[in-house]
């Protein structure tokens, strides 16, 4: 079907307000595209203002004025969090909901209705540019956080805006590129967390992607925006467009979108001619304007007149989503290092030494549209100086390789040097702005050679290497990375994370960050890489549901760490699973123990899987989580829900949701692959019984209630049956061959029909 033809069927999900039906179609025209770069258009018959609204998601961009989309950098301070990708790391709802509504509050001090965000984005693969602003690579991870943020936020009086939706996992081609996705797999993997989010915290908007899905721009998407988003989940807020997602505002209404972002005067005016024409189901524009005009209610009634908000105690918010994101991936025991150890001793070389560019110039959020120009921002070097004094420092590279090659080797060399004098080395590795970005794939998973060499040369002199890693989604840790005493994975993490990084280093904090990315050990092991990113404009997500751990697992592929991985300075025993049923889910209970010295957060993870599934599934998925915070030698017990929307599947043959019944397995672990405790649950499900036709195998009919007895007297003294070594082959051939082959009747076959179906 050509994407600009103008979906015929009207938008019936919801009766059309009487009062907006009443108004000028100029009026619900206008309102259904901005006024400017940030505004929407009021409605001046209704008595109500125009809402601002801002980027998003990680802190405010607000841009004064009409805004200049290109001026990324320029936008009013505002407190820098950690990106989706660290926010993510902390697997801490908590504290998804405290820096969502410290937003809030810079948002409504500013004049701002609606925040764009939560990024919440599938990840597909580690390439893609804008991992840092996605969760993760599991649905119910990034479901979860995004609920906590949208609800928070939405609590404190500013509305959200989750997007992409939908299927915007890369940026290659990304206002184009069309996606080819199975129907189970865009259910269950891409739609899933959007699927959560909408039914759980109702957002007030959504925002549709720029790409295609299926020969249909998300933007003119019917399917999307009005049967999934609308009918099947029951949404009752705006869908706004990605900036400049809109190419033919008619065909975009007509399918669903209520507003086009930004202005387009032309759209207007066309849109304006269409309705004339009697091209736009009436129904359609009521919809969008009344969607617009429920927001700007929603805005006008918290809007704030206040200014201001107390900087100091949101760069603290910053500061504890920063420590709860930081990921020790591997420790020998060097970390935490000993503070009265880093004071230098007279007469001999320094006990610490720093080194690497990021110490000093940090890499602490993405580069796009997601840019904040922050209130404060705190280095580590800095703060590890706060702590152990004067430490010496040597940048060791330039990041992007900017300063030319002899300066590199400089640079290099000095750092060298300073690492042969001191004890232990803290080097700040990782990627630059030049590689990951809003806008454009990274085409490897590399650090840059020249970080590689430095850190080669470094442990030529020197041991004692930690390494702290800041990227904004998965690199290659070559075999010398993950040789060094201890690394951690900083991501991104906001204006404080430098605070936090000294304080997990000195053991002033203990790590608690967990994975929500795998780490795997090189590109070409990520399942989708081989699919990735597509070419001339479409990409079919080929590796289905084996998306991230789900595919590694089912090949029993070796990772560098894996999904969930993250240590801690003290250690933790799980014991004790109680698994029960509960309306139709399942509630795990186990007992969480601090067997170390040390206070310390655990993330206890639920994997289900279903050991003799009928249907095809990855041998473990994240269902549950739950964080928990002990003292030395205390004890918890820990209870993680997993409601039967967690259990369900895609049911291609009814379209619909349901839970296939069958033994379910829960495994409670510290990671995806550190699984602790295992317990098995049967459950009834609610899969529904689809008639039995003429292709329905035996195997099938057995499997219905009532159905194996009903066969055995159908078939019984078929030769084909009886021979055990035809059985086999036999149940599988649908029923109504049996005519030719097994010598029955048609007409026996339908009444045999009529009985599997009358006793299901
Ligand atoms: C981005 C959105 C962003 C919008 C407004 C687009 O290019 O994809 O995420 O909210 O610009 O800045």
């Amino acid at each position: 079907m050509p994407s600009s033809t103008p979906a015929a069927e009207p938008d019936t999900a919801r009766p059309v307000d009487p009062e907006i039906a009443a108004l000028p179609a100029a009026e619900k025209v206008a309102l259904t595209g901005g006024a400017d770069f940030w505004h929407t258009h009021g409605a001046p018959s209704l008595g109500l203002e125009p809402v601002m609204v801002s980027d998003g998601p990680h802190g405010l961009r607000s841009q004064k004025g009409e805004g200049d989309h290109l001026g990324l950098h320029d936008s009013v301070p505002a407190t820098c969090f950690p990106p989706a990708v660290g926010l993510a790391a902390t697997w801490s709802r908590e504290s998804a909901a405290a820096v969502a509504r410290a937003i809030a509050a810079e948002a409504l001090a500013e004049g701002v209705s609606v925040v764009l965000g939560p990024g919440m984005n599938i990840k597909r693969s580690p390439l893609c540019g804008r991992n840092f602003e996605y969760f993760s690579e599991d649905p119910h991870l990034a479901g979860e956080m995004a609920v906590a943020y949208v609800r928070a936020m939405q609590e404190a009086g500013v509305g959200t805006s989750v997007k992409h939706f939908a299927l915007n996992n890369q940026e290659t081609d990304r206002m184009r590129v069309d996606v080819s996705v199975d129907e189970r797999t865009l259910h269950e993997i891409y739609l899933r967390a959007f699927r959560a989010v909408v039914t759980r915290a109702q957002p007030w908007t959504v925002m549709c992607s720029y790409n295609s899905v299926r020969g249909t721009s998300v933007a003119q998407n019917r399917f999307l925006l009005s049967e999934v988003l609308r009918e099947q989940w029951g949404f009752e807020g705006l869908v706004v467009s990605d900036w400049g997602a809109v190419t033919d505002r008619a065909a975009s209404v007509s399918a669903g979108l209520d507003l086009q972002m930004p202005a387009d005067a032309g759209a207007e005016q066309a849109l304006a001619a269409a309705v004339e024409a009697g091209k736009v189901p009436a129904e359609a524009l009521d919809r969008a304007a009344a969607a617009v005009v429920r927001l700007l209610r929603q805005g006008a009634a918290h809007r704030d007149e206040r200014t201001g908000y107390d900087v100091e105690a949101h760069h603290r918010v910053a500061l504890e989503a920063a420590r709860r994101a930081i990921v020790l991936l591997g420790n020998d025991g060097i970390l935490p290092l000993a503070e009265p150890d880093a004071a230098a001793t007279p007469g001999e070389g320094p006990q610490l030494a720093v080194i690497g560019d990021f110490a000093a110039t940090p890499r602490y959020q993405g580069a796009g549209s997601s840019h904040v120009n922050p209130t404060r921002l705190s280095t580590a070097l800095d703060a590890i100086r706060g702590i152990a004094g004067e430490v010496p420092f040597a940048r060791g590279f330039a990041p992007g390789g900017t300063e030319g090659e002899s300066a590199g080797d400089a640079l290099r060399e000095e750092a060298v040097a300073l690492a042969g004098r001191a004890r232990t080395v803290v080097l700040f590795l990782g990627l630059g702005e030049d590689v990951e970005s809003e806008g454009f794939d990274r085409t490897d998973m590399e650090l840059p050679a020249a970080q590689e060499r430095l850190l080669e040369d470094l442990l030529a002199v020197n041991d004692r290497v930690v390494v702290v890693l800041s990227n904004g989604s998965a690199i290659r840790l070559s075999p010398v990375l993950r040789s060094v005493p201890a690394l951690l994975e900083a991501w991104l993490l906001g204006q404080a994370g430098g605070e936090a990084t000294a304080e997990v280093l000195f053991g002033r904090v203990n790590p608690s960050g967990k994975l929500a990315e795998t780490i795997p050990l090189r590109l070409l092991d990520v399942p989708s890489a081989l699919h990735f990113p597509g070419e001339r404009g479409s990409v079919t997500y080929g590796e289905g549901l084996f998306v991230g751990y789900r595919g590694l697992d089912a090949r029993g592929t070796e990772v560098a760490f894996p999904f969930g991985h993250g240590l801690s300075f003290t250690t933790f025993a799980f014991a004790d699973l109680a698994l029960t049923e509960q309306d139709g889910g399942l509630r795990a209970e186990a007992t969480i123990t601090n067997t170390g010295r040390r206070a310390g957060r655990e993330v206890v993870q639920a994997y289900v899987s279903v050991p003799d599934s009928r249907i095809t599934r990855p041998p473990r998925e994240l269902k549950g989580f739950a964080e928990v915070e002990l003292e030395p030698r205390e004890s918890a017990r820990v209870a993680i829900d997993i409601p039967a929307e967690e259990l369900q599947v895609r049911d291609v043959r009814s379209d619909s949701w349901a839970v296939v019944g069958g033994t379910y397995r829960v495994e409670l672990g510290a990671s995806s692959r550190d699984l602790r405790l295992s317990a098995e649950q049967q459950l009834a499900g609610d899969e529904p019984v689809v008639p039995a036709t003429v292709d329905t195998t035996p195997q099938e009919i057995a499997a219905r209630p009532g159905g194996e007895a009903l066969l055995e007297e159908f078939l019984a003294g078929s030769a084909m049956f009886e021979d055990p070594d035809m059985r086999t082959m036999a149940e599988q051939i649908p029923i109504g061959r049996f005519t030719g082959i097994g010598g029955y009747e048609a007409a026996e076959i339908r009444a045999f029909l009529d009985r599997v179906n009358a006793a299901s």
